[in-house]
């Protein structure tokens, strides 16, 4: 990693995030789900959301071949569902109490909020993709504190530094 890259890392590292697990669906029907902090809203109206995309994963094929996913905001006790979903796909859905959607993908118990979402657009940035999504059904099942991502480590509410 060069210096800039370094320092770069670090500086997007002190801009706190929630974790949100966005789950679709492979080409060949099973289900996926990837990790992620660069979740947010966009639009109200309509209402639209995004997320970054890394172009390496394997779980790519899912967001842009798949025309659905759901977000699913984690509570503060669902840090082992963020690293299940941080390593590559094997049997994490069995290791994870999961219904499926309206549109067909994982709604995970315990997630704070699910927004499930059609694909809207697929934008071409850099090492990412920027894949917005249109919400067309939304839950909020659990009313717990958040699950937090700061200086590349978890948090909760109530850390102290
Ligand atoms: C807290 C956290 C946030 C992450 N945020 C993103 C993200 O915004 N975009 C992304 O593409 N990967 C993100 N990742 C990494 C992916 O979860 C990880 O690369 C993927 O699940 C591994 O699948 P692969 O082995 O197929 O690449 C994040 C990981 C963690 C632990």
């Amino acid at each position: 990693m060069t210096t800039i890259q370094s320092s770069f890392r670090d500086a997007l590292g002190r801009f706190a995030t929630g974790i949100v697990v966005v789950t679709g669906e492979m080409p060949d029907g099973s289900p996926i789900g990837i990790t992620v902090n660069s979740f947010s809203s966009l639009s109200l109206d309509p209402p639209l959301i995004l997320f970054c995309l890394g172009k390496t994963t394997e779980k790519l094929k899912a967001f842009i071949e798949g025309e659905n996913f759901v977000v699913n905001v984690l509570a503060e006790d669902q840090m082992d569902i963020s690293n299940i979903f941080a390593k590559s796909q094997d049997d994490s859905f069995n290791q994870v109490k999961h219904d499926f959607g309206e549109v067909g993908c994982a709604l995970i118990d315990g997630a704070l909020a699910q927004l499930e979402c059609k694909k809207h657009e697929v934008h071409d940035n850099g090492d990412h993709y920027i894949v917005v999504g249109e919400v067309v059904s939304i839950s909020t099942p659990n009313d717990s504190d958040p699950l937090l991502f700061f200086k590349g480590g978890y948090r909760t509410l109530g850390d102290k530094a």
